[in-house]
């Protein structure tokens, strides 16, 4: 059997989150062919199932496993194993999305450098940031007209509140796009074809210094130009503190192009140096570090497969520590009891494979019967651990759901409850009352059109759909006794609601009615996620 240790030393488990189109399937593709784990790009399954219509994302969803596979992938590449987990973008942006990144140890962001930051990039961005994980960002698409780098680098540091270290620099922009200049050697990469293929390419390697074979390489103006930029970033003072990588507070900056493959391998290879293998993680026990001996893991997303018998499910643990084996007897935390998994899978790049062990920092897929919660811990017997929940994430689309017809309460009502609590949609009331009328939260409209899809055809409930005007929820930590709730001073447009563990909170219809609940409720705590 493998060394656990260094096994785990050498897993990187990380996500690439960007704006839909900036290029994510483009980069992960990339990196799965110098993986060698694909033959041709265009092969990432991610991508064609993001673009379906949702009917036939149902279908999809339906036959099992199209989904499943495009959520994680692992390869090799250098002695690395690497695990990327895909978050899923256009229409199938959801919860899962968010949740996701709970079980990545670091995260790629992707941004066109035509566009700069854009409103997804911001969500997932908050979210690496709450978690204080290394954030590495890759500025895509160099060779289409971009924005200049130094305004991109601006861009992130003042919406993003981080710092930022170039670790290279486009050599031109367009048709222009010649290379990069590699900072740490010092040393100009320079492409020499657009090439949109599959293969690798290969980099012509020039010091800065060498002006005779630069300008033969690049040509005189964006030599001097170069040399111009790096007296310019090499004088700003810039910082590369490896501490501050590990701790999300400064973002090693690339450029590149995914698509024609310039700069993908330096910056593969620069990512892999510098990105953390498995890191450590919060248990109510205490910290828990992912290289002892005993395994342990959490689940972060569960996977209902659309069919009528919907307890048929498949609940993604990430490993946190040790080694998992198959067969062993595991234990359950929130269940109380030991249980074998059944048919442990592992994605790889495009099929699903039953595995036989995993190591910390590696996602398995296993056959829920629904037992499972988002959140829940299994772990060894004589070890254990619980860690810290999945947070609950604000939701940002509200509609008002209820029944068609008003005899079936019973399904509907347990339709309602049981999707919501495998964590599929947030579901809300108003306080002290039933779920008659049910407000549904979520991130992503296809969240809604799965739900009333589910509950036709898994609980026979027809329903009906408004549209509500909210935007914004906020949890209030402040304890009910203390504050009287029902006398709250709030907007128009804001509500007082509690969702189905009990827990109150507000919905509003605009950021600046937070601001006016806060300002005119002295006392009044509240948060934007919520720890379960
Ligand atoms: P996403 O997963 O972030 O949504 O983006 P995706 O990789 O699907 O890329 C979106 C579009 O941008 C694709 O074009 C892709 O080819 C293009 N693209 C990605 N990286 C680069 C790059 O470095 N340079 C240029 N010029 N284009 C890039 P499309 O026309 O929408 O799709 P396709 O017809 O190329 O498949």
């Amino acid at each position: 059997m493998a060394d656990l240790r260094q096994e785990i030393a050498r897993r990187r488990t990380f996500a690439i989150i960007s704006h839909p189109d900036a290029g994510k399937t483009t980069l992960t593709e990339k990196l799965l062919l110098y993986g060698g784990a694909i033959q041709l790009a265009g092969a990432v399954k991610g991508k064609a199932s993001a673009r379906h219509a949702v009917s036939d994302w149902m279908e999809l969803e339906k036959q099992r496993g199209i989904s499943i596979t495009s959520s994680v992938m692992q390869f090799e590449y250098d002695g690395f194993c690497i695990n990327i987990l895909d978050t899923p973008g256009h229409q199938d942006f959801s919860e899962d999305t968010y949740r996701t990144l709970m079980a990545a140890d670091s995260a790629v962001m992707v941004i066109d450098a035509a566009k700069g930051i854009e409103p997804q990039t911001r969500k997932l961005f908050k979210v690496c940031a709450m978690r204080h994980i290394p954030i590495f960002t890759f500025i895509n698409k160099l060779d289409r007209d971009a924005r200049s780098p130094y305004d991109l680098i601006e861009q992130l540091e003042t919406e993003f509140g981080i710092g930022t270290y170039p670790m290279n620099w486009p050599i031109g922009s367009g048709q222009d796009f010649k290379g990069v200049y590699d900072r740490e050697s010092g040393r100009v990469l320079a492409f020499t074809e657009h090439h949109r293929g599959a293969n690798r390419i290969e980099a012509t390697a020039c010091g800065l210094d060498d002006i005779p074979a630069l300008d033969a390489l690049i040509g005189p103006r964006l030599r001097e130009e170069l040399q111009n930029d790096v007296e310019l970033l090499d004088g700003a003072g810039y910082d590369f503190d490896e501490e501050q990588v590990r701790s999300g507070a400064l973002s090693p900056v690339f450029f590149g192009s995914a698509l024609t493959n310039f700069g993908v391998e330096p910056f593969l290879k620069s990512f892999l140096a510098l990105t953390t293998p498995p890191l450590p993680r919060a248990a109510a026990e205490g910290v828990v570090d992912p290289f002892e001996d005993s395994f342990s893991a959490f689940v972060f997303k569960i996977q209902a497969n659309m069919n009528k018998s919907h307890r048929d499910r498949i609940a993604f643990m990430r490993v946190a520590s040790g080694r998992f084996e198959r067969d062993r007897e595991y234990y359950h935390v929130q269940g109380g009891r030991s249980l074998r998994l059944a048919q442990p899978q592992q994605m790889m790049a495009q099929s699903r494979q039953i595995i036989d062990e995993a190591y910390a920092g590696d996602i398995i897929g296993i056959f829920d019967p629904g037992v499972f919660a988002i959140g829940d811990t299994v772990c060894e017997k004589s070890r254990r651990v619980t860690y810290e929940g999945i947070p609950t994430f604000a939701p940002e689309i509200f509609a008002a759901v209820e029944r068609v017809d008003t005899m079936k309460r019973k399904q509907f009502e347990k339709g309602m409850l049981e999707i919501a609590q495998e964590g599929a949609i947030q579901i809300f009331h108003a306080p002290g009352s039933g779920l008659e009328e049910v407000i549904v939260g979520v991130v992503g409209i296809l969240q809604l059109e799965v739900l009333e899809y589910r509950l036709r055809t898994e609980y026979g409930v027809d329903v009906r759909r408004r549209t509500l005007p909210y935007q914004f929820v906020r949890w209030i930590e402040n304890d009910p006794n203390e504050l009287d709730l029902s006398r709250l001073n709030l907007g128009s447009d804001s509500r007082w609601v509690q969702d189905f563990r009990g827990n109150n909170l507000l919905v509003f219809g605009g950021q600046w009615s937070i601001r006016w609940a806060e300002e005119k409720n002295p006392g009044l705590v509240l948060r934007e996620f919520r720890r379960n």
